[in-house]
């Protein structure tokens, strides 16, 4: 790779939102790291920027979101390289699918949010070392849905036959974990961000059940290269000064009041660094 490139690491760019703005990024000059499980798609992905950016502008990582040693090895793979980290998107997720990960969480909660606490947490270093890096952490309004934290529901299989209110836990997560991060982040270079992309055309609606999907052509959708606006404000433009904040549609915007709970956040933060220590 070209090492005047700031570097930036995406989860889940096979596809929809990390895939376009794994493209937009490596045009705007980053190396990027796509971060995920399969790598016949990811070099499909690559191949792609290769041949409009120029070779070695990108490279793939093995990483399942679903299991924590996997989360792990990623990290160290990238720490390996001893190369400042200057953007590291949360984007990888999982929608109305139903099971549970390797260490025993709900799905949603383990893939979207609990390996993501992890990786960032693992990353943080590296981070550091960058200058005016940022945390992306892709969260959705459907985290307005849920109005409290069952600690029992978020360990073991899904337990809703749509898994929707899981997910939408999980959203709530991500919120929460941008919260607190930011909070420790403070007087560091690094700053956090999440954001609402707004309804986007990608896969993960094909894990929906069947009798909700009439509902989605009600709703008129994006393309990825359209929904990708604001991952793209806030990995490049975002104020350093508005660390912390919930995003939609390339602006500030409000959360639900639960996910402003500093209480929560904290509480949230704690058990999940008890339940990952194994892997720091
Ligand atoms: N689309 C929307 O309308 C919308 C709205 C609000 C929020 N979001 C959020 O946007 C983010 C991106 O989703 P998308 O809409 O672009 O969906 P997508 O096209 O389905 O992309 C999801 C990505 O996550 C990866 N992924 C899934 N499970 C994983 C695992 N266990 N380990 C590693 N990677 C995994 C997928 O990889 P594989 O190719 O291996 O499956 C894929 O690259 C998600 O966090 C989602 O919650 C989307």
């Amino acid at each position: 790779m070209n090492s005047k490139k700031k570097i930036a690491l995406i989860t889940g760019a096979s596809s929809g939102l990390g895939k376009a703005t794994a493209i937009k990024l490596a045009g705007a000059g980053f190396h990027i790291v796509l971060a995920g499980r399969s790598e016949e798609k990811n070099q499909i992905v690559i191949n792609e920027i290769n041949s409009s950016v120029g070779q070695n502008s990108c490279e793939w990582l093995p990483l399942d979101l679903k299991s924590l040693l996997s989360v792990k090895n990623c990290a160290d793979l990238f720490l390996k390289s001893n190369r400042p980290l200057s953007l590291l998107i949360n984007n990888a997720g999982v929608a109305g699918a139903s099971g549970r990960t390797s260490e025993g969480f709900e799905l949603s909660f383990g893939v979207n949010y609990l390996g993501h606490f992890l990786l960032t947490n693992l990353l943080l270093n590296s981070l550091k070392k960058s200058r005016n890096s940022r945390i992306v952490t892709i969260t959705s309004k459907v985290h307005k849905h849920v109005r409290f934290i069952d600690w029992e529901l978020v360990i073991g299989k899904t337990s809703s036959i749509t898994g929707i209110s899981e997910y939408a836990v999980s959203k709530l997560a991500n919120i929460l974990f941008n919260r607190e991060l930011a909070k420790k982040l403070v007087g560091t270079n690094v700053s956090a961000y999440c954001l609402h992309p707004g309804i986007v055309d990608t896969n993960i609606w094909r894990t929906l059940p069947f009798f909700l999907k009439p509902l989605l052509k009600i709703k008129s959708m994006q393309t990825p290269e359209e929904g990708i606006k604001t991952i793209v404000y806030c990995s490049l433009e975002a104020p350093h000064a508005e660390n912390g904040y919930y995003y939609s549609n390339k602006r500030i915007d409000t959360p639900s009041d639960i996910a402003k709970s500093d209480a929560l956040a904290v509480e949230l933060w704690e058990r999940s660094r008890e339940w990952t220590k194994q892997f720091m």
